[in-house]
């Protein structure tokens, strides 16, 4: 009964959509557990690119089913015009299921997001902006929406009502701006019912079945271990557990169900948003990454804050998440640089630190220690066997799986579907 996990390793856009492109022709359902819009992630097949938001990156491939789990934050508005948008392109999406308990996004929770971004002035946490995190917070308070309240109007009007009534005296008093009338959310929130009745379900009802019929079932995380609620580096944070327990809680399978946690992780490292990022760079190295990689953001076309990797953090995601394996990505990005330092620790106020510390501001002086190890030139994203690849690649991968705490299964040399390496085989 394969469940697996796939998780991102670092601040996210790891590749974790191409890794579950990858999986997907294997596995008989992709659950998308937590997050939700804010997520972007790229599946590059033939000439063809896909960038998918809030659906499971698993609904590009014919015979999956996509499942949005209880865990996630669904904009509904947003969930239809993806659809369609996949639909235009041909691809079936007709065996969509979702949640019923998965919470909904709403126009209030979008505005909150970007009034209180505002309101932080210096300290906010460059969210996307998507309502994301005051969904969850009304979840946390009790005074969620869920999607089975799109069916039952009374009830819908009730909670939708509860829910503005102290927002409203906080947009009006605090924030300046206009009240929400209960009932347009009301409205809008009621014609979606139609079109969105065949597709809900009780998920972690199905999975249940699912798992004891045989079937291979992937969960697809979205945002990423330093982005957990959690276990990242908070407050500069998305609001979910974006770490391989919130596939748990976020889709109701058990954790013994579990079999194999696979982390996606880049052969360097990105960030957008605020927060501490010990190996970020700010100098030509930093540019060289940022266009070799396109890295860019997917959701909101930020430039992304490139560093080199961090092997602390790689090691803290294995033991948090209990990878099994790796997959490591983009490491023809790297082509062409004469030497790649490689974070191996830490130096916090001169006192050498392996482990990524647990304090905030600790974490916030981290100076990395490098390690400098030898580059390449040869151009490898037509490489499909670990052999073919330049020594040099090889030690790289080899000195990273080393300090990393799980084996490198895989290995991206380019964004196509096909430029990827297998060194283990990640479904057995
Ligand atoms: P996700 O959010 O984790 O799914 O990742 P994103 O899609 O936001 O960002 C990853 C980007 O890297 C996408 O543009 C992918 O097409 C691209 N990509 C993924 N794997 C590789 C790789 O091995 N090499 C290169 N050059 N690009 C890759
Ligand atoms: P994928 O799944 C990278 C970041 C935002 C911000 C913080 C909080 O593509 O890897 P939020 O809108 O979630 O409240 O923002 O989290 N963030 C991401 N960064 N990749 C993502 O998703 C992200 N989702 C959220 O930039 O710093
Ligand atoms: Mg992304």
């Amino acid at each position: 009964m394969p469940a697996i996990v796939l998780i991102g390793a670092q601040w996210g856009d790891e590749g974790k959509g191409k890794a579950t492109d990858l999986l997907g022709s294997r596995v008989d359902y992709v659950v998308k557990f937590n997050g939700g819009n804010n997520a972007g992630h790229t599946v590059v097949i033939g000439d063809e690119k896909y960038a998918l938001h809030l659906l499971p990156s698993g609904i590009l491939s014919p015979g999956v089913t996509p499942v949005i789990a209880n865990g996630v934050v669904v904009d509904v508005e947003v969930l239809f015009e993806e659809l369609d948008a996949l639909m235009e392109r041909g691809v079936d999406v007709s065996r969509l299921k979702v949640s019923l308990n998965a919470h909904v996004i709403t126009a209030y929770h979008r505005t909150l997001d970007k009034v209180t971004e505002r309101f932080l002035g210096k300290r906010q946490i460059g969210t996307t902006g998507r309502g994301i995190g005051p969904a969850y917070a009304d979840k946390i308070n009790r005074v969620g929406i869920r999607v089975q309240d799109l069916f039952d109007e009374n009830i819908l009007r009730q909670k939708v009502e509860g829910a503005l009534d102290q927002k409203n005296h906080m947009l009006v008093k605090v924030y300046n701006r206009r009240a929400i009338e209960a009932e347009e959310i009301v409205t809008e929130l009621l014609s979606y019912a139609e079109r969105l009745r065949p597709m809900v379900t009780d998920t972690a009802l199905l999975l249940h079945q699912a798992l004891m019929a045989g079937k291979n079932v992937l969960f697809e995380g979205g945002q990423a271990t330093m982005l957990d609620v959690d276990h990242g580096t908070y407050p500069f944070v998305t609001s979910s557990n974006a770490t391989s327990g919130g596939a748990v809680t976020g889709s109701g399978i058990a954790p013994n169900r579990i079999d194999r946690v696979i982390a996606v992780v880049k052969a360097y490292t990105t960030r957008v948003g605020s927060g501490p990022f010990p190996t970020e760079l700010f100098d030509e190295s930093g540019e060289y990454l940022r266009a070799n990689g396109f890295e860019f953001g997917t959701t909101t076309g930020r430039p992304r804050r490139c560093g080199w990797y961090d092997a602390p953090i790689a090691r803290y995601t294995a033991r948090i998440n209990g990878v099994t394996d790796f997959v490591l990505t983009k490491l023809d990005v790297l082509t062409g640089l004469a030497e790649i330092p490689v974070c191996v620790a830490y130096s916090v106020d001169g006192v050498r630190v392996d482990e990524v510390p647990v304090s905030q501001s600790d974490f916030h002086h981290a100076v990395p220690i490098y390690e400098n190890l030898p580059g390449w030139t040869e151009d490898i994203t037509g490489v499909r066997t670990f052999e073919e690849l330049p020594q040099a690649a090889q030690n790289y991968v080899l000195a990273l799986e080393a300090m990393s705490g799980s084996r490198m299964s895989a290995i991206g040399v380019g964004p196509g579907r096909e430029a990827i390496v297998v060194r283990h085989d990640l479904i057995d």
